[in-house]
């Protein structure tokens, strides 16, 4: 028995021709726990040409989906629309399956495809607003440098109103499904937010310039389809209303409460922070690192308004689950956040000043001074936490621009 391998219809003249990825766990540094797809479209227009690719080990099943519904040699052009692997590890493959007549990319994208990989065939570079005829229908270019590499740009096909996005509003979500509607609301909001927090949080500038330029163009957009999770073809409002608001930053009246600890001193004054920071109005993610990925602390982070990081010192320095988070969230650049940090020492403790500089850089306002405990933390200590928590909890409480209060 065979087993087929199809593409799946998108809309007039487009099909799906991806690949699912059921096992993948670990996205460069990025907890998968559902797996992805890589998305690949087919344009079935007088010049057949094929939107993105897929990451390597997949290139044979792109190559089947497609050749379901036609010969891969008919490709005619190959758009890149971000040459980040997990797209273009293929792209050599499928040259040299399908001897296209023309591959595209934006002018970055071009040259990083030539770094990347020793191609024998040229990659034309497109301008942002430039348009390219594929005979009956056309493909319009959008620049989107920095979202989430300089190289990335939308296409769009006006006569389908379809716009491929590449990695924006797209998911990290392995499913047979591959439409919005066909997956469940919390699971699609959740995965949505995940990928925001752990690939766009830093260009949200961008993102809301993006937006209100997508918008000002008055693009009639039916269907997007990312290169990564289902196709949003049922409440666009729904992604675009979210991003705005993951965009803005506004703070809200959470807090996100992340530590590690040796011999639960650090966890005891964690425990203490949250109740006092529950008394104070705010509500709490107590998120130890032996139970926390960093990603999963970087998702609870896109709406909360507070962040306090809990480390022993272990060797003069910050314990090394807790160096990690914060090195990752750095990067990340979530604003309006307040916060302070805590833990626990033996005889030198340099792990809360250091944390306590690391916060400063990533501008995250300092609403209560670090609390220190020596060894283990006595009522004196977790009285401290308990206060500190308070003052921040009802600052959250105050900033939350969101119109709750719960307490
Ligand atoms: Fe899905 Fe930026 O690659």
């Amino acid at each position: 028995m065979s087993v087929d391998t199809k593409a799946i219809r998108v809309t007039d003249d487009v099909y799906w021709v991806g690949a699912i990825d059921w096992t993948l766990r670990d996205f460069h540094g990025y907890l998968t726990s559902r797996g992805t797809t890589y998305n690949a479209f087919l344009v079935m227009a007088d010049k057949v040409t094929l939107i993105d690719t897929v990451k390597q080990p997949f290139c044979g099943e792109m190559l089947a989906r497609i050749a379901s519904v036609i010969d891969p040699a008919k490709i005619d052009y190959i758009v890149s629309d971000h040459s980040e692997m997990d797209h273009s590890g293929c792209l050599p493959q499928a040259i040299a399956a399908v001897q296209p007549e023309k591959v595209f990319a934006s002018t970055i994208g071009a040259k990083t495809l030539a770094r990347q990989f020793k191609l024998d065939q040229e990659i034309i570079p497109v301008k942002d607003g430039e348009t390219l005829s594929l005979g009956n229908l056309n493909l319009a270019f959008v620049e989107t440098k920095m979202l989430h590499w300089p190289d990335s740009m939308f296409s769009y096909l006006p006569e389908r109103q379809l716009l491929f996005a590449q990695d924006a509003f797209g998911m990290h979500l392995a499913t047979s499904e591959r439409f919005d509607d066909e997956v469940d609301d919390w699971v699609l909001e959740f995965e949505a937010a995940k990928y925001y927090a752990n690939i766009l949080t830093p260009f949200s500038p961008l993102v809301l310039k993006l937006l209100e330029r997508v918008g000002g163009m008055n693009l009639d957009i039916k269907t997007i389809a990312p290169d990564h999770g289902p196709i949003w073809r049922n409440d666009l409002g729904r992604i675009l209303g979210l991003y705005e608001k993951w965009a803005t930053m506004a703070p809200s009246r959470k807090a996100v409460v992340v530590y590690d600890t040796m011999w639960k001193s650090t966890a005891a004054m964690a425990r203490a922070y949250g109740e006092g920071l529950l008394e104070g109005g705010a509500c709490v993610r107590l998120m130890p690192l032996g139970a926390s990925h960093r990603s999963d602390v970087a998702t609870e982070l896109l709406d909360a308004g507070a962040l306090l990081v809990g480390s022993p010192t272990m060797n003069n320095t910050i314990f090394p689950t807790v160096a990690d988070v914060l090195t990752y969230l750095k990067g990340l650049k979530r604003q309006n956040l307040i916060g302070t940090c805590f833990g626990s020492y033996g005889w030198s403790g340099e792990a809360t000043k250091q944390i306590a500089q690391t916060l400063e850089e990533m501008k995250v306002e300092m609403a209560a001074e670090p609390v220190r405990a020596q060894y283990v933390p006595d009522e004196s200590d977790l009285a401290k936490c308990y206060e500190a928590g308070k003052v921040i909890g009802e600052k959250l409480q105050a900033n939350c621009e969101c119109g709750c209060k719960a307490r």
